[in-house]
């Protein structure tokens, strides 16, 4: 049934199209994979040895698949003798004299062609493709109608009219963004206007990795989703999109569905995840209320089967740069089809997430007297996630901002992933319009070290789940006062415990461990 696959071709090269394709590559040497983006920076960065995304393991897939993986063996050899004699797959040798009169040989092997390639050369690699996926931005809209809710579909719809002018015929156009379902719709009718009459396939094929563990996710899913529609030629589509994952997916992961149930399923699985998270950081304000324990609570819910053990932290509230999005983008969808009560009660999902996070700043201010004035509040972490640098949507941003209204003396901040410099220009750029911050930065200041950024602090706020802020312990300081000590993680400090002054410092992490 399905076609035969040479090239594919991959239009957006950040965090979802780079990666995807370059697991792709690498899992199916004989396909060409092409990843173009018209930010010829990134282009340059995905080229180089700093790629323009940090995922653990990515580093080598894209070596591998880019460049050829190469095995080198040095082989000290005596003069006038060959190594690898008879060997056919040598494809290069040098030798040179060395001191004690032997040769180095050096043989270099290639495994594999390359077959990831990097381009900025979008139409023509379009042009050439047998599989196109459409792997872009589609944030929230900021302006206009339905703006702060609906999708921005600007970057979608350019990069669909420009596939529908250059694709050859025939070719599998894949949604891989997220989009809002029956965008498919829409794809088909800009096909049909840009090319009147020529046959195209539109599939959805959406991505569910995450953030930190993208290069698991993608070698290891726990399902792939293919939407076609109910025609012999879409569903002969899908099965060849199929085939490519089918080259390292078990074929009973590999989940065919209607086009529009792919393309909402994207939106509906990130939106219950964070209902979840929601559910359970409102289990959390009642048990501060009422001595229960969150996390006892979870465990034990978790044991049933039904509810599972998986996405019960409560915490201070989800950030990243997708669960807001597509909570609002299917409470959009569900109002503009008339189903007000739906969307409202996703809704409720943000509000959740905004109440939580707002009561932790409260609680701090609270804390401290109800003044920040001429203190020092230091927060570890400022990542939305452990073991990432992506920053989109952060929690911790929305704390500083609180906090900034009480006039501090400092906000320190460490986060063992963002660099210092980049998270202040970040900073600085985003809180722009904030009073309280001065042109030198203001009261932030950003530290690239722990113990630093916590010295005379009036408060230390765990902002992001890293395991080195984990093995922390409250202990008491001579004077009665509780202190803090950080447990003996390596990576942090090489002393095993250091105690942090002044005796006012306390812990507030609001269970996010
Ligand atoms: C999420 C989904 O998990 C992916 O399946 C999806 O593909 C991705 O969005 C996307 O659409 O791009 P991601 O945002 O990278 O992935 O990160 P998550 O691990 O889901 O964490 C999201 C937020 O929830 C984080 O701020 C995290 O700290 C928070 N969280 C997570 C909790 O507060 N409690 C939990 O129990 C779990």
């Amino acid at each position: 049934l399905a076609q035969p696959v040479k090239n594919i071709c991959c239009v957006g090269a950040g965090y979802v199209g780079g990666p995807t394709a370059a697991v792709m590559a690498f899992q199916n040497p004989n396909i060409r994979v092409t990843v173009v983006d018209r930010d010829e920076r990134r282009i340059r960065r995905w080229n180089s040895k700093h790629l323009p995304i940090h995922e653990p393991g990515l580093g080598d897939i894209v070596r591998i698949a880019r460049d050829g993986s190469r095995e080198i063996s040095f082989t000290n050899t005596p003069v006038g003798s060959r190594a690898n004699d008879g060997s056919d797959t040598a494809s290069s040798s040098e030798s040179e004299p060395a001191s004690d009169g032997h040769h180095f040989r050096m043989t270099v092997v290639p495994s594999r062609q390359p077959n990831l390639i990097f381009s900025t050369e979008v139409t023509k690699c379009i042009s050439e493709a047998d599989i196109i996926l459409i792997a872009v931005n589609t944030p929230t809209k900021s302006r206009g109608i339905g703006a702060g809710r609906a999708t921005d579909m600007t970057a979608f719809e350019a990069v669909t009219s420009v596939v529908a002018q250059h694709a050859r015929p025939g070719a599998i156009i894949v949604e891989k963004s997220t989009v809002p379902c029956r965008t498919a719709e829409l794809v088909r009718e800009t096909m049909e206007l840009h090319r009147p009459g020529v046959h195209f396939e539109v599939l959805s094929n959406p991505e569910f990795l995450a953030a930190g563990t993208a290069v698991q996710d993608l070698l290891q899913p726990d399902r792939i989703l293919i939407g076609s529609l109910t025609s012999e030629s879409s569903r002969r589509a899908a099965e060849t999109l199929a085939t490519v994952y089918a080259a390292w997916v078990p074929r009973s992961r590999i989940l065919t569905t209607n086009i529009w149930s792919s393309e909402l399923s994207k939106l509906v699985a990130n939106s219950m995840l964070a209902q979840r998270i929601s559910s359970i950081n409102s289990i959390s304000a009642i048990c501060e209320k009422t001595g229960a324990e969150v996390d006892e609570v979870a465990a034990s819910i978790g044991r049933d089967p039904r509810i599972g053990n998986k996405f019960l932290k409560a915490g201070i509230g989800f950030g990243g740069s997708c669960f807001k999005k597509d909570i609002l983008s299917l409470s959009y969808l569900a109002e503009s089809l008339g189903l007000e009560e739906v969307g409202e009660y996703w809704r409720q999902v943000i509000k959740m997430n905004e109440y939580q996070r707002d009561r932790f700043s409260r609680r701090v201010i609270t804390c401290l007297n109800n003044t920040l004035v001429a203190k020092k509040i230091t927060l570890l972490g400022y990542a939305f996630k452990a073991n990432t640098s992506d920053t989109r949507e952060s929690p911790a941003l929305e704390i500083i901002k609180t906090l900034l209204e009480e006039n501090p003396r400092e906000i320190a901040i460490y986060d063992p992933c963002c660099n210092p410099v980049v998270t202040r220009n970040e900073i600085k750029i985003l809180l722009r319009d904030q009073a309280a911050l001065q042109d030198d930065g203001g009261p932030i200041v950003v530290y690239s070290n722990a113990y630093e950024a916590c010295a005379a602090s009036h408060a230390i706020l765990i902002t992001t789940e890293f395991d080195e802020f984990r093995n922390k312990k409250r202990l008491e300081t001579p004077k009665g006062l509780p202190g803090i000590t950080f447990g003996s993680n390596k990576s942090l400090d090489p002393r095993p415990f250091k105690r942090i002054e002044p005796s006012e410092t306390d812990i507030l992490s609001l269970h996010k461990f």
